[in-house]
């Protein structure tokens, strides 16, 4: 699971802390993998993603809960624009495969999946070109849509047109509500 959180000014940062409060209590939640043979259960990344050339990769693809927690205490508020194409592509490049190797880090039958967290409102360049490399990667999306005003169009591309894929949300403060918490944990398994 490849986490991508907008880091743009639009967030703020309060509601930018409760999305990465929200990445550290499904990292809690699910059953992580118990090591590197561990091919049964869940490796998760974080990616914080801004303007076309701002991306952060604050944890690649890890089961380590305590690593998780240490690079989430370091995380840094971007408070830039966001351009969801350049994330996406960027966490293709970064997080599924391996840069330093060019290997798939993602392991080759594992199900990819990308949850985006984002207010809704995202630069849209190269998007076509990044829907195609998720497609191509046979990643799931789920996005999370935070907030009233949202761009739709933009949300069912980066959900490959899958409705029920989209998660809209009157605010942040929901990311931390059992309602919501509960239903994303039974989608993303
Ligand atoms: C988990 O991460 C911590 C902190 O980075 C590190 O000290 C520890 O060795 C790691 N554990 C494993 C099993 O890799």
């Amino acid at each position: 699971i490849v986490f991508l959180l907008d880091g743009s000014e639009r967030t703020g940062e309060v509601n930018f802390r409760r999305a990465h409060s929200f990445v550290e209590e499904v990292s809690h939640r699910l059953t992580l993998a118990r090591g590197d043979n561990d091919n049964m259960n869940a490796r998760i990344a974080l990616l914080q993603y801004g303007s076309e050339r701002e991306q952060v990769v604050i944890f690649p693809l890890t089961y380590n809960l305590t690593y998780i927690s240490e690079a989430l205490s370091k995380i840094k508020y971007l408070d830039s624009s966001s351009n969801i194409g350049s994330a996406i592509i960027h966490a293709i490049n970064n997080i599924v495969i391996n840069p330093q190797n060019q290997q798939r880090a993602a392991r080759r039958n594992a199900e990819l999946s990308f949850v985006f967290i984002t207010d809704g409102i995202t630069g849209s360049k190269n998007l076509n070109e990044a829907v195609n490399s998720m497609k191509k990667q046979d990643v799931m999306p789920t996005v999370v849509a935070l907030g009233s005003d949202v761009d739709m169009d933009v949300l069912l591309k980066i959900g490959l047109g899958d409705r029920a894929a989209i998660f809209r949300e009157k605010d942040y403060v929901s990311l931390s509500q059992p309602g919501f918490f509960d239903r994303f944990i039974r989608w993303i398994c």
